[in-house]
């Protein structure tokens, strides 16, 4: 859905800020929990992605669950109207208060990655006298053929549960008094485009739940965790197709009778409805190119920095004739660079630059290094209300 920026209204604010388009978010989160309805698939959004209260309110409203990776992220869910019962726990390093929050809450479920949690996990729901329920997170050794750092599911990573601990792990359930073993859990990683790295997750599970299965431990759910990647380039064109998505794991996932899907998708569903508006402070000469140097650095968008991720950027006040630019930020490093040798407008000093598809893993990454502050954040709905012109 093509995004239309209120280019009047943006020149009377602060930059930089987050601008989201909440009908372009609303018309994502719609299509997609019609369309897992259909399958009889459930989806519990990963916060992590981003975790602004309007934006969780409009998809705890859907009936979408939360995958959290904190106590902070456990906070928030309940706060903006997932229910308990709709809330997973996941990641490598659970601390206690962690671990006890969710079992006051009666949290869905715990995804435990080793076999060491999983005994502090027993040894806190004995001492509070209930029951903790737990998805095992299987690392599969899958590559997942995306960037190195958001790979999780192959061996060297510190992910999920390898298979020269599956024994003990097994053993150790079948003594666990204050568990209950609910499902399997696995996440390979993020911004995947090649639709058959899931059809490979999807066999790989298939042996994983067999051999769980013949030491008797039966998974009620599978949750085959997030990563559906989104086109960068294109952030104004169809989203990621989550049909194709669905019926790759219809087609290929075996399942026993009853038992759930689960999916925690973060990027896919919030990622285009976010863009970084920012302004453009000086212009200068380089050597091949010139530098726009923007007011917004790697503080509000490490993407770039951290991954050399791509963001499509535009000039959105300008429509002259173009040439090429490294569209840089302020921080004091080399690699606070948005974008090296990008076509852009004839670009002054002022001019608004639109730094697409950073509705995932921009705000929720950003932080406050050379002292800066947290960028503004204004939904479509605010700016319309507050523009005096409509
Ligand atoms: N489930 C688990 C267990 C995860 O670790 C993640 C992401 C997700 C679900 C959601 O994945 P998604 O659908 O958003 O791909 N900061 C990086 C991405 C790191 C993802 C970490 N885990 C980035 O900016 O690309």
């Amino acid at each position: 859905m093509k995004t239309k920026f209120p280019v009047e209204r943006f020149q009377q604010l602060e930059t930089p800020f987050y601008y989201y388009d909440l009908d372009s978010l609303d018309q994502t989160l719609h299509e997609v929990a019609t369309l897992a309805g259909q399958y009889g698939y459930r989806i519990h959004y990963a916060l992590k992605a981003n975790a602004n209260v309007p934006i969780l309110k409009r998809i705890s409203a859907l009936g979408y669950g939360a995958d959290c990776v904190s106590g902070y992220e456990i906070r928030r869910a309940l706060e903006t109207g997932f229910s308990p019962s709709d809330i997973v726990f996941a990641g490598v390093g659970k601390a206690d208060w962690e671990i006890e929050l969710g079992l006051d809450h009666g949290i869905s479920c715990f995804n435990s990655e080793s076999v060491q949690e999983l005994e502090v996990i027993n040894e806190i729901a004995a001492r509070k006298g209930v029951k903790a329920r737990v998805a095992l997170r299987i690392n599969p050794n899958v590559d997942a053929h995306t960037h190195h750092y958001i790979t999780t599911g192959v061996e060297e990573n510190k992910f999920g549960i390898n298979p020269w601990d599956r024994e003990q792990v097994v053993r150790f359930l079948t003594m666990a008094r204050n568990i209950e073993f609910v499902g399997l859990h696995f996440h390979i990683g993020s911004q995947i485009t090649n639709y058959d790295v899931f059809k490979g997750l999807c066999i790989r599970i298939n042996e994983i739940q067999s051999w769980f299965a013949s030491q008797m431990l039966m998974a009620k759910s599978i949750n085959v965790g997030g990563g559906l990647g989104v086109n960068y380039s294109d952030p104004d064109g169809n989203g990621p197709d989550f049909k194709t998505y669905f019926e790759i794991f219809k087609h290929h996932l075996d399942l026993q009778p009853g038992q759930e899907v689960h999916f925690e998708p973060g990027r896919a569903l919030v990622a285009h409805s976010g863009s970084l508006i920012s302004r453009v402070l000086y212009v200068k000469e380089g050597i091949k190119t010139h530098f726009a140097i923007l007011d917004a650095g790697m503080t509000e968008l490490i993407r770039p920095a951290l991954y050399q991720a791509f963001h499509l950027i535009q000039n959105i006040t300008s429509s002259a004739d173009g040439k090429l630019y490294d569209v840089v930020g302020p921080i004091c490093e080399s690699s606070d660079c948005f974008g090296k040798a990008v076509y852009l407008p004839e670009t002054h000093r002022g001019d608004l630059i639109a730094i697409r598809s950073t509705g995932a893993y921009g705000e929720t990454m950003s932080s406050n290094y050379n002292l800066r502050e947290k960028a503004k954040t204004w939904y479509s709905d605010e700016i319309q209300s507050n523009d005096p012109s409509k």
